[in-house]
């Protein structure tokens, strides 16, 4: 077993990607037409780790508007429950800081519990709740936030004199 690695996706990993959204997603997944424009449109970084020397999952993400925002993530079905997902969230969350955004945003369907653990466990917190914002099936959303500037009032002030 290698080392899980995170690369950028590559026009080649388009179609998988394409296939693995149909699996996952079914009805609400992403065509292949529009994760090709919006992966040329280059405003959203598209990420994939390997396992075991192949594809086995996904992260888009980026700016939408003036929030730093989780577009995306997937792990394929037999890879899951080994981190991978963890992975890809610290990189999403490490670029948001690099950026040095105050915050980094996601939304999940108030059904997903692997999604809901994961997400907590990286410390994000549910800010509302976005009714039917899944379709076709009418699923609610909940938008979630992680604060990457927390407010510490004793640091800058302890070393005063
Ligand atoms: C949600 C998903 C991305 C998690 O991927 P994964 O690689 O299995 O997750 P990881 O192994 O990195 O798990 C990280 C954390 O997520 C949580 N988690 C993972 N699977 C879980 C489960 N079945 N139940 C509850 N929490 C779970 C745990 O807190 C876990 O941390 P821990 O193992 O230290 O306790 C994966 O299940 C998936 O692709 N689901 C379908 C697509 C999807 O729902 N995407 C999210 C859309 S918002």
């Amino acid at each position: 077993m290698t080392e899980p690695r995170v690369r950028d996706l590559v026009e080649a990993d388009l179609p998988w990607m394409a296939q693995v959204e149909r699996v996952i997603f079914a009805d609400a997944a992403w065509s292949e037409g529009l994760i090709r424009e919006d992966w040329r449109y280059g405003t959203c970084r598209y990420r994939l780790i390997e396992a075991d020397g192949a594809p086995a999952g996904y992260a888009v993400y980026g700016y939408d508007g003036d929030v730093f925002h989780l577009m995306n993530l997937a792990i394929v079905p037999g890879q899951r429950g080994r981190g991978l997902a963890k992975a890809l969230m610290t990189e999403f969350v490490a670029e948001a800081v690099r950026h040095k955004a105050p915050d980094a945003w996601l939304e999940v369907a108030v059904n997903n519990e692997e999604a809901l653990g994961l997400y907590g466990r990286l410390g994000f917190e549910t800010v509302r709740t976005r009714r039917k914002y899944y379709q076709p099936g009418g699923i609610d959303a909940l938008v979630m936030r992680k604060d990457l500037n927390p407010y510490t009032p004793d640091l800058p002030y302890a070393e005063e004199p």
